[in-house]
């Protein structure tokens, strides 16, 4: 594969996990209740490089069944990491050989997701407040991926910055993310909020700078990615966040949903950054063209009919209904047409819906604004519960797969 290299720093503008070869340095978050095959297919065709499956419960994968037939990959669903949460050690190493025998490139363990404990049991974020237990749920896994023939898919580990603002929290996190390193981890992506604040108010990209200046150096030596998670609005944000803090990565999460450009935007930058396009507001600004309304009908149109191949006409429509309210704001009409989303309720709605606002051609428009507008405003500060234009409450959870 051709490496690209980002002039504005120097370097390989892509990363290598563990060998697994990723051209851009952005990739489609895992996001639970959204980022299916479909979803994936979607972003890959508008140069997503790389994608992560929404946490799968690892007791889920080990009883088979349903659980298990959602894991399952389409052939063009690569590179692709899957994503594993549990609380017992030896259930999430059960779970990541289930993956890796799938064909998984890559095997992440979420130590991140804030849902409430389970029977007393910690287990995403959580586990932060019980380090000894978190570590050896890396550590199970690494030790069933050693016993694979060719040591098995790399492995990946998502953490938040801290399970909340004390000292003893801010100890764990280290502790943790110095294990996956010394483990022989691929890397780590760290959203930069506390577990404790969920998904509310401002990620702390500042963090994220303080973990590459301390561990940047060491990492790079031993070939650990870090990547950073936080408040990416806008394809301008990826790079913003690439410059300010120095991580490797970026993921992309709220700010894909109902929004597959931002990938062919952040290509288009890239490129820019690249000088292949020219360096300049001329080429920058042409690399945020927005879609028209055929292109979001288009878009829409495909993202139905690969849910209808995954999950049945009826189940498709449900899905389309909430991805259809997030893509509204692309639309002239954006209000008006959010709420006829809102309402669809049959496969016949959501085609009235499309023949009605997608019927003639005309210029996309977009609500959306940066992290740094949406700092400038205030929003994104934790003393505010105003939130930015993707998220609503229905986003604010993150339920495993196969649960809920
Ligand atoms: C609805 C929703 C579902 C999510 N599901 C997952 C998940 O399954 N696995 C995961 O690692 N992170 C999950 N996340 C967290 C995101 O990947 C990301 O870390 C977080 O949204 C912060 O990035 P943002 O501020 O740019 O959205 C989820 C977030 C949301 C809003």
């Amino acid at each position: 594969m051709q490496m690209v290299t980002d002039t504005a720093t120097g370097r390989d503008a892509g990363v290598s996990i563990g060998g697994v070869r990723v051209d851009a340095p952005f990739y489609q978050a895992g996001l639970a209740g959204y980022s299916d095959g479909a979803m994936r297919t979607v972003a890959r065709e508008h140069g997503c490089p790389y994608c992560i499956t929404e946490a799968m419960l690892d007791k889920f994968l080990v009883e088979g069944g349903k659980g298990l037939k959602i894991a399952e990959l389409t052939g063009d669903d690569h590179p692709i990491c899957g994503q594993l949460m549990g609380s017992h050690p030896a259930d999430i190493a059960a779970g990541a050989g289930i993956l890796a025998g799938m064909g998984y490139d890559v095997v992440d363990v979420n130590l991140a997701c804030p849902v409430k404990k389970i029977k007393k049991k910690c287990r995403g974020g959580h586990l932060l407040t019980v380090p000894d237990e978190a570590v050896a749920i890396l550590q199970a896994v690494r030790e069933a991926m050693d016993k694979r023939p060719g040591g098995g898919p790399p492995l990946t580990v998502k953490l938040r910055r801290a399970y909340d603002d004390t000292p003893e929290m801010a100890a764990n996190f280290r502790r943790v993310f110095e294990a996956a390193m010394d483990l022989g981890y691929a890397g780590a992506t760290v959203h930069c909020r506390t577990v404790q604040q969920k998904y509310i108010g401002r990620g702390r990209w500042p963090f994220l700078r303080e973990l590459v200046r301390e561990y940047g150096a060491e990492a790079r030596r031993r070939g650990f990615v870090i990547g950073g998670s936080g408040d990416i609005w806008t394809a301008p944000d990826i790079f913003s966040m690439l410059d300010q803090t120095g991580v490797d990565w970026v993921s992309v999460a709220r700010g894909c949903i109902g929004n597959p450009w931002i990938f062919t935007q952040a290509r288009a930058l890239m490129a820019v950054r690249a000088g292949a396009a020219g360096v300049g507001g001329d080429a920058a600004a042409a690399a945020l063209r927005l879609p028209t309304v055929f292109e979001q009908r288009d878009v829409l149109l495909r993202h139905f009919e690969l849910s209808v191949k995954l999950h049945g006409e009826i189940m498709a429509s449900r899905m389309m209904r909430k991805f259809g309210i997030k893509f509204s704001r692309h639309h002239a009409a954006a209000d008006e047409l959010k709420k006829a989303f809102i309402a669809v309720q049959t496969t016949r709605d959501w085609r009235a819906v499309l023949n009605g606002f997608y019927a003639a051609d005309g210029p996309g428009v977009d609500a959306g604004l940066s992290a740094e507008a949406l700092r400038d405003r205030g929003i994104g500060d934790p003393s505010r519960s105003v939130l930015p234009y993707a998220v609503e409450d229905e986003d604010l959870v993150c339920v495993p797969l196969g649960e809920g």
